[in-house]
């Protein structure tokens, strides 16, 4: 029996350490439990959902579907939407882990003063990671700019970020950003982390019941060329498939037309319109480049046993190294 055992797999109970990232309308109960199922651990994405009864339902519904442990994730810069209730929600439904990213997590971690609920930051640059650190976080999951979805506005790849990040700070550090298979994961954990998050990778799953068949298709056919980062304008940088309404959404930025102008381009209901109802004309979806390693829609399960398949035979191949 291989041994998976790091800071990060003791500390959320977990059997591997692997993560599912936040995933903005796509990571639901289906999801979630799917992924703590095979040994990871999943997340229900909060922001995504209307109400604080909405998150209660769906953490109800993984709890049943699961009893390993999960966590909710919030995004919590997304102008200035309120997270306060949401994380209320959390805590009285048990929850015993929780990732935020997108904004100060201060205030975050002011309303989990006090419980022993598990804290994790998204963070895309070493001073956020010693900043989530001195704040008291757990583990600190740092992405590159292979990533999907948010970004950091300095372009750092993964490869160069997390070492950095590990040498800044005592708390487990969790690659992200352009993972998405055991050979990823392995080289993160060369680099130092004790762990991975992966987003895109999942979106290609059989228990992303969301996503349209149109936006899975696109994942499996994109190469790590056929992705493109919008938003940047705006100082939010995002990674999204490329297609006509990102060029749209490009177009406008060159024309420095600013968040107002952007906003119903950029906005969840555009999202939606591409990842839920497949109209990629009208609509858009997030991918990193690791879209171009993906080729086939596993379960969870089968996605584990092959990259943990993959990391055997790695390890195998490196033996025990010896003395430097
Ligand atoms: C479709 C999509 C939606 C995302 N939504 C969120 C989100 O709501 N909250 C969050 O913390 N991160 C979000 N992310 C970022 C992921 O959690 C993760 O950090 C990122 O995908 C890692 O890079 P990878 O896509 O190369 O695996 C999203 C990423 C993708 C691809």
């Amino acid at each position: 029996m291989m041994n998976w055992t790091t800071r990060v797999t003791k500390t959320l109970g977990i059997e591997l350490p692997i993560i599912q990232g936040g995933l903005a309308y796509l990571a639901y109960a289906e999801l979630a439990s799917a992924v703590s199922n095979a040994g990871g651990l999943g997340q229900i994405t909060a922001m995504s959902l209307e109400s604080p009864e909405l998150l209660r339902q769906q953490i109800k519904k993984v709890k049943e579907l699961t009893d390993r442990p999960f966590g909710v994730n919030f995004a919590i810069g997304q102008h200035g939407r309120p997270f306060e209730h949401m994380v209320e929600a959390a805590l009285d439904e048990g929850v015993g882990i929780m990732s935020v990213t997108g904004g100060n997590p201060a205030p975050f971690f002011d309303l989990l003063h006090g419980t022993n609920v598990k804290k994790l930051v998204l963070v895309a640059a070493k001073r956020q990671a010693v900043k989530a650190e001195e704040l008291g976080a757990d583990a600190v999951m740092v992405v590159g700019q292979e990533g999907g979805g948010h970004l950091g506005r300095e372009d750092i790849g993964t490869i160069v970020l997390v070492p950095q990040v590990v040498d800044s700070v005592t708390i487990p550090v969790i690659a992200s950003g352009g993972i998405g298979d055991g050979r990823g994961w392995m080289a993160a954990h060369a680099l130092g982390a004790e762990g991975i998050e992966m987003g895109t990778r999942f979106i290609a799953t059989q228990e992303c019941v969301h996503a349209s068949k149109a936006y899975q298709e696109a994942v499996l056919h994109s190469s790590e060329t056929d992705t493109t980062i919008i938003k940047r304008t705006i100082g939010a940088p995002a990674r999204a498939l490329k297609g006509p309404w990102t060029e749209k959404i490009l177009r406008l930025e060159s024309e420095d037309v600013g968040y107002e102008g952007l906003k119903d381009y950029i906005s969840g209901e555009a999202n939606r319109r591409f990842i839920h109802e497949g109209d990629k004309e009208q609509g858009f979806g997030w991918a990193g480049q690791a879209a171009g390693l993906i080729h086939d829609i596993p379960s969870v399960q089968e996605l584990f046993d092959r990259m943990v398949c993959e990391a055997k035979g790695i390890r195998k191949r490196w033996g025990n190294g010896g003395d430097c």
